[in-house]
């Protein structure tokens, strides 16, 4: 990828944007014809990924640029139906380059796969017997699914914990095994379920116990990405705010969220306004990262902000944000449908790994753009203005009537489709 800085992106047509687009990077023709033609997802294909299709559902997809992460450019594909969100990721990533870019590490591929036992005789024992018979149950697991043994993954550890050993109710008593397995590339949801599903039989034997779920988890707490970025406090000066008024009403928006979960939530919110985009363009399940996310957000027992932010010995602004990051580059929709495919070509990345550190750098700078907004003249004013095209869509304005007539919403302070109707009259006498 040579560059993600392309200034005046967002002021060109979407024609334009393609053709410069087709020059920097390596689009070819078909590329851009299929992103013109915004259906290369056939009904046919469609039909094959799940039941009872009658169509597609198409939604925006924007580039997040700007992106300088270890020192590489990311162009980032972005599918989301909110304004404003891709021009303040783009934003901030521009001002976060200034500084040098995001820094970001990612822990080793592995994910959870769980298998619930009850109505074991004896439930200590049955965990020794567990934890006796691990590097068979190991070995099993990868019989199950060699392919990604073969690929330099596979399961690689497994622990055992007996919840709820004092209850008097049989239904609450249960043994839970843990298998950790190296998913590679793959967000590994067949590898996991196949794993874990297989060795039910084993297990009940070794437990004398009844095995009832075999899946995995989704609050992957051993496949994590963090990103990091330190701002000298200029880079953040906003209109009449210096750039420490910005460091510090970014800083107090944390302990904001850091201890209050209504407006965590929401701070959270906004962190997932950048990460979703991501991982639908690239054919990935947001509904996983969405979960574990959350539940790493309560990983200390009160929901709390995903990210930190704090100044430096220099004064500098420090932005930090880790996330499970239940990622693939391969399998699933990520090699079926065609956009996530181009999505992840448009990426350049190599690995799930790689994949999952520039994800959580979009989720650092999308928290920072919502909060470098509140924190000084608010979303609305961006948000009303980019508000205001749809707005005079909706009025059915076409072509240049659609900026115009925008543009006099914002101006008159009016943005309702009752108003924006009135105009497009006016407009076509
Ligand atoms: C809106 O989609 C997201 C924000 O509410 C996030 C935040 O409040 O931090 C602006």
């Amino acid at each position: 990828m040579e560059t993600s800085r392309i200034p005046g992106f967002y002021n060109m047509t979407v024609e334009e944007r393609l053709n410069l687009l087709k020059k920097i990077h390596s689009f070819s023709e078909e590329d851009v014809k299929n992103i013109q033609t915004s259906a290369p997802l056939t009904t046919d294909t469609a039909d094959k990924m799940i039941e009872n299709v009658i169509g597609t559902y198409q939604l925006p997809l924007g580039l997040g640029l700007n992106f300088l992460i270890n020192g590489k450019d990311y162009v980032i594909p972005m599918v989301i139906e909110e304004p404003s969100v891709v021009a303040s990721a783009s934003h901030i990533a521009r001002i976060v380059r200034e500084a040098g870019g995001f820094t970001t590490k990612a822990t080793e591929r592995v994910m959870i796969g769980q298998i619930q036992v009850v109505g074991c005789a004896d439930f200590q024992q049955a965990k020794e017997t567990v934890q006796q018979n691990k590097e068979v149950l190991l070995e099993a697991a990868n019989n199950a699914y060699p392919s990604i043994v073969s690929r330099g993954g596979g399961a690689e550890d497994l622990d055992v914990r007996i919840l709820n050993e004092e209850s008097t109710s049989a239904y609450s008593q249960m043994l839970v095994i843990h298998l950790y397995i190296n998913t590679c590339d793959a967000m590994g949801a067949n590898i996991i379920n196949t794993m874990v599903e297989s060795l039910a039989p084993l297990v009940e034997e070794l437990t004398k116990g009844k095995v009832y779920l075999r899946i995995l988890s989704n609050y992957a707490d051993r496949c994590l990405a963090k990103a990091k970025c330190v701002i000298p406090p200029d880079l953040l000066k906003t209109g009449d705010y210096s750039g420490e008024e910005v460091r510090d009403g970014v800083i107090h928006a944390y302990e904001f969220a850091a201890s209050d979960p209504y407006r965590a939530v929401t701070h959270n919110k906004g962190i997932m306004n950048g990460i979703d985009p991501v991982v639908i363009a690239t054919g990935n399940d947001w509904r996983a990262v969405e979960a574990g996310a959350h539940a790493y957000a309560s990983r200390n027992g009160t929901y709390d902000s995903m990210t930190i932010w704090s100044k430096d010995e220099y004064g500098n602004l420090v932005g930090e944000l880790e996330l499970p990051m239940s990622i693939g580059t391969v399998g699933g929709a990520t090699r079926v449908h065609p956009m996530a495919k181009f999505a992840l070509h448009i990426l350049g990345v190599n690995s799930a790994k790689e994949l999952s550190q520039v994800i959580v750098s979009v989720g650092l700078a999308q928290n920072l753009g919502a909060l470098k907004a509140l924190a000084t003249e608010g979303i609305q004013k961006g948000h009303m203005a980019l508000h205001s095209r749809s707005v005079a869509i909706a009025a059915g304005a076409t072509g240049e009537m659609i900026d115009i007539i925008a543009e006099q919403l914002v101006k008159e302070k009016q943005i309702r489709v009752g108003k924006a109707k009135e105009l497009v009259e006016e407009y076509k006498k």
